[in-house]
């Protein structure tokens, strides 16, 4: 069974993500997608653009600025009530999740509940709960920890008067841009808006590789719908953002439902889809929230804007509900990764690792080989073939070592073809093409490659 080591081995192993600030040591919860990473990144994120900006005829994009006016953070509840709780190890300082350490002996904090509340669930368990560090059951009394990162753009001063802050959730430039788009588009409710944004969290403790890290990316959608009618639009909604997992290729069978019992502060109704994540199994990869008017009637208030809308055919005047998709990217890169990630035997009982990425998700499309590297005639003939097929596609060349050490090569990466150049190729103009899944190989004229690779 593939182990969540596995998965971060081979991410390292092949250039796909790595430990940020490495050479220092590294930095808790931050990673850096290498040259493979960034490529399988690009692509889950214009795939999830496509079906849900381009192929949606009322819905739009945004790209708002990280930094918002201080004001934005206080109005979403996010400097009040965007915290988790915290306890400190009182033998070894490790700082540990309340929630989480209750979560593993099945009890459940609320999100809503007070500083007071939490310590006297946590006093009736303490009993129960050890350090993951130490072993220790002795821990500090617990605090509301906020989450939001503070930074001092375009504050001059020594003290730091006018703290600004990293966006907690990349969703709120939308609801700032929401009257922008009204008056500016010709977006009539109900419509949708996409973003994809980086948000940052002081996590108390990342953990698992990519599924909790304290700098993150997030896709969001925020549909703006009249007040109440949100039911139809909400099952619909879920359907969809499902069903896109299984257009990316991932198994249904990694996937289930959860309806959150207790709701953050800003929802009414939340869903997530959670995936079967190596080692760990079950959890949250995407929510879909049902958050009322609370956005827009807070950006209101604090504002003093009008952030109502009226209805073009009937005159109505209503402050809009949002429905919400937001999925982090790191999360979503991880499932795909882990999705992808398979391990066959071979007829000579050899085993092979394979990224059996949908190919428009595979960082590489197609991989070309000169059949040997001492052989100028095939190394230009394979550099022609490269230079053709890289203005339409994502080409790596590769001349390094035999062509069975190339494809197992290309495999781990998950490049659907390889073309390889040989004697042949100088005589007829043809190619071997090898499939990464099935592994067999036909012979393709050059002419006919990039209809049949794109
Ligand atoms: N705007 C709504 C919102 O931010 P959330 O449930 O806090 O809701 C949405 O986050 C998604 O962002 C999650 O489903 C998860 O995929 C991702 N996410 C949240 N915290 C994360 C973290 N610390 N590291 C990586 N991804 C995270």
């Amino acid at each position: 069974m593939t182990s969540m080591d596995d998965i971060v081995s081979l991410a390292k192993r092949r250039g796909f993500v790595y430990q940020g600030s490495e050479i220092y040591g590294g930095e808790a919860g931050l990673y850096d997608f290498g040259p493979y990473g960034v490529e399988l990144l690009n692509n889950i994120k214009a795939s999830w653009w496509r079906a849900n900006v381009h192929r949606k005829e009322n819905y739009v994009g945004l790209d708002s600025a990280m930094f918002k006016n201080p004001k934005v953070w206080e109005a979403s509840g996010h400097t009040q009530g965007f915290s988790d709780p915290l306890a400190e190890c009182k033998k070894c300082n490790t700082r540990v999740r309340v929630d989480k350490e209750l979560e593993k002996i099945s009890v459940t904090a609320d999100e809503k509940m007070s500083e007071e509340e939490l310590n006297k669930l946590f006093d009736e368990n303490r009993d129960k709960i050890k350090c993951p560090s130490c072993g220790a059951k002795e821990f500090s009394a617990v605090r509301a920890f906020n989450l939001l990162v503070k930074s001092n753009l375009g504050d001059f001063t020594d003290t730091g008067e006018r703290p600004v802050y990293l966006p907690g959730e990349a969703c709120q430039g939308i609801y700032l841009n929401f009257k922008n788009i009204v008056d500016t588009t010709r977006m009539k409710i109900p419509f949708g808006v996409a973003q994809i944004g980086k948000a940052f969290r002081n996590e108390i403790s990342p953990r698992n590789f990519l599924f909790r890290t304290r700098e993150f990316e997030q896709a969001d959608t925020q549909y703006f719908i009249r007040p109440n009618e949100n039911k139809e639009d909400y099952e619909k909604i879920k359907q969809d953002r499902w069903n896109w997992y299984l257009d990316i290729g991932v198994r249904p069978e990694k996937l289930r439902w959860k309806q959150h019992e207790n709701v953050v502060f800003y929802a009414k109704d939340a869903w997530d889809i959670e995936y079967d994540y190596p080692s760990y199994g079950f959890d949250e990869l995407e929510g879909v929230h049902d958050r009322t008017d609370y956005d827009l009637s807070q950006h209101m208030k604090f504002s003093g804007a009008d952030l109502t809308y009226q209805d073009p055919h009937t005159g109505e005047k209503y402050t809009p509900w949002v429905l919400e998709t937001s999925v982090g990217l790191g999360r979503l890169f991880l499932a795909v990764l882990s999705d992808a990630y398979t391990i066959e035997e071979l007829e000579n009982g050899e085993t092979r690792t394979v990224l059996k990425f949908k190919p428009e998700l595979a960082p590489v499309k197609v991989a070309v080989f000169p059949l040997l590297k001492n052989k100028p005639e095939l190394v230009e003939k394979a550099r022609e073939v490269y230079k053709m097929l890289s203005e339409h596609m994502v080409v790596e060349f590769d001349d390094n070592g035999n062509i069975g050490k190339r494809y197992r090569r290309q495999d781990e990466i998950g490049t659907p073809h390889c073309v390889t150049i040989d004697f042949d190729t100088l005589e007829d103009e043809t190619v071997t093409v090898r499939n990464r899944d099935t592994t067999e190989q036909e012979r393709i004229k050059i002419t006919d490659l990039t209809a049949k690779l794109v």
